[in-house]
């Protein structure tokens, strides 16, 4: 049975674990915890920032997030950073990964224009880290463009990728001295399918089939030459590493036995790592069959105007080769058989023609597209290993959610971080996967997104009725602590 397949059934947890006396991880391994900018800083419009998307969106009103919300203060921690260092001294983390507000730091998206007190801040947060001895992984982007760019046409307009690299250089000049783990975007993915096909993210276009292919490819653009200008410029200098995160489900068929469902998984993949990882990893272009899905449903359609899915100019920085480590964000798995989507229709799922679904064996944690599937990292990391020829790995997030009444002896959630554990343990030993990091999304509950603050993904709770928000320790964050306290406590020599 799946290790976790009873998690609900296992109320006598008490968070101390056994039979994982053989698990160890390399001394260097890296013990994180992630955050992003937009879903715990506030300070929205303070010391000169800019406004983002994601403050315009949700200061429109309406039904686009819950109840209203949104991140103009949630956990405060552009004024009480201080408070966030004392919870990842306290979970003794060796790596702690944030994202810069591009908007904080360049109000108006170019570098024409900046605010000195927003490069004071992250100057203060990287060199507090580094004093603790924290190494920072920071990412450039993490789905908050600031609304001036977005008013030039966002991530749909060719320019934005010489944009974001000058961006990006102004932060390796600026930071790079201190910091040698950078992800350029997260999750392009998200950026693309919930931002400008499903209208359900900021910026909240809806333009399916259509926008989500143009806004990924200028974010791999606009990657590529982020890349490029490190290795160029900064790389003998600063010797730190670059590359870009990528979120994925673990995918399989629904039945093995059949060749339409391992087709439909091939799809799935394609459509999700593929898209992101084959440019980076494989080809410098996009999947075979992502390329040949789109065509063949466009002629079915009569679309006739060119490929809905852009080509990549020979004049451009190249893709492949732009990535020093693969960095993965994985939360959930999927069962897969042929789309049910009408093909008349245009759109990504109608594309991809796929259709994942959850395995009734498997537990759903809080939201209902988080089933937990521990053992579906490990397929994923294997799988990472033999298509993307055995890269270095970061799993730079991963987490449990928890909705309705908060929980502070969050029993499951410990359990789970055993569980997940024991897979990246095994990814390492049995099947020689080159594991370098695991970061725990998230440090502290903060807005996630469309769904406020309804969901709550801390390792500490933060008491967001409070004017201090103040941070208290979950079970699973001492869990964790515990976890990380151990296995650096052992080494672990040719893995
Ligand atoms: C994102 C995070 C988000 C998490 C949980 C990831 O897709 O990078 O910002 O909070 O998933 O939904």
């Amino acid at each position: 049975m799946n290790a976790t397949a009873n998690i609900t059934n296992r109320p006598e947890w008490n968070c101390i674990h056994t039979n994982d006396s053989e698990t160890m991880f390399p001394t260097n391994f890296a013990w994180g915890a992630a955050t992003s900018a937009y879903q715990i800083e506030g300070g929205w419009n303070v010391d000169d920032k800019g406004p983002s998307i994601w403050d315009t969106f949700c200061h429109k009103g309406g039904r686009l997030v819950f109840e209203g919300q949104s991140g103009d203060v949630t956990c405060n921690s552009y004024e009480l950073w201080e408070e966030d260092l004392r919870c990842i001294r306290q979970l003794g983390l060796t790596h702690y990964r944030l994202s810069l507000s591009w908007s904080r730091l360049l109000p108006e998206g170019i570098t024409r224009h900046v605010n000195q007190k927003g490069l004071r801040y992250y100057n203060k947060v990287i060199n507090d880290l580094v004093a603790s001895d924290v190494l920072p992984m920071v990412t450039l982007y993490h789905f908050d463009l600031p609304q001036a760019l977005q008013d030039q046409g966002g991530w749909k307009s060719p320019e934005i990728a010489a944009i974001f690299d000058s961006y990006a250089r102004f932060c390796f000049e600026s930071f790079g001295d201190r910091v040698k783990l950078w992800i350029t975007l997260n999750e392009p993915y998200v950026c693309a399918k919930l931002g400008h096909e499903d209208g359900i993210f900021a910026p909240g276009v809806k333009e399916p089939g259509m926008a989500a292919y143009l806004v990924g490819h200028n974010m791999l653009r606009g990657h590529a030459r982020a890349w490029h200008s490190y290795n160029v410029l900064y790389r003998a200098k600063q010797g730190g590493s670059v590359s870009l995160a990528i979120n994925s489900d673990w995918a399989e068929p629904l039945d093995p036995a059949s060749p339409h469902d391992t087709a439909a998984t091939e799809r799935y993949l394609a459509f999700t790592l593929g898209w992101f990882a084959w440019p980076l990893f494989v080809t410098g272009d996009y999947p075979e069959v992502m390329r040949s899905s789109i065509e063949v449903r466009s002629k079915e359609l009569g679309y006739q105007e060119g490929s809905r899915l852009p080509r990549f100019s020979k004049d451009e920085p190249s893709l492949l080769g732009t990535a020093d480590f693969f960095a993965l964000n994985y939360y959930t798995s999927r069962r897969v058989k042929p789309g049910e989507c009408c093909p008349g229709v245009l759109g990504l799922k109608s594309d991809q023609d796929a259709e994942g679904v959850v395995d009734p064996s498997w537990p759903v944690c809080g939201v209902s597209w988080l089933a937990v599937v521990p053992d579906g990292l490990r397929k994923l990391l294997k799988y990472i290993k033999d298509t993307f020829n055995n890269p270095a790995v970061y799993i730079t997030e991963n987490g449990f959610s928890q909705v309705g009444p908060v929980d502070m002896d969050d029993f499951k959630r410990c359990g789970f971080y055993h569980d997940i554990i024991q897979e990246l343990a095994r990814a390492l030993r049995e099947d020689g996967v080159d594991v370098r990091g695991y970061f725990a999304w998230s440090l502290l509950d903060n807005f996630e997104w469309a769904d406020g603050f309804s969901v709550r993904f801390g390792l500490f709770h933060v008491d967001f009725s409070r004017p201090e928000r103040p941070r208290t320790a979950y079970r699973s964050g001492r869990e964790y602590a515990g976890i990380i306290s151990k296995y650096r406590s052992q080494t672990m020599v040719n893995i």
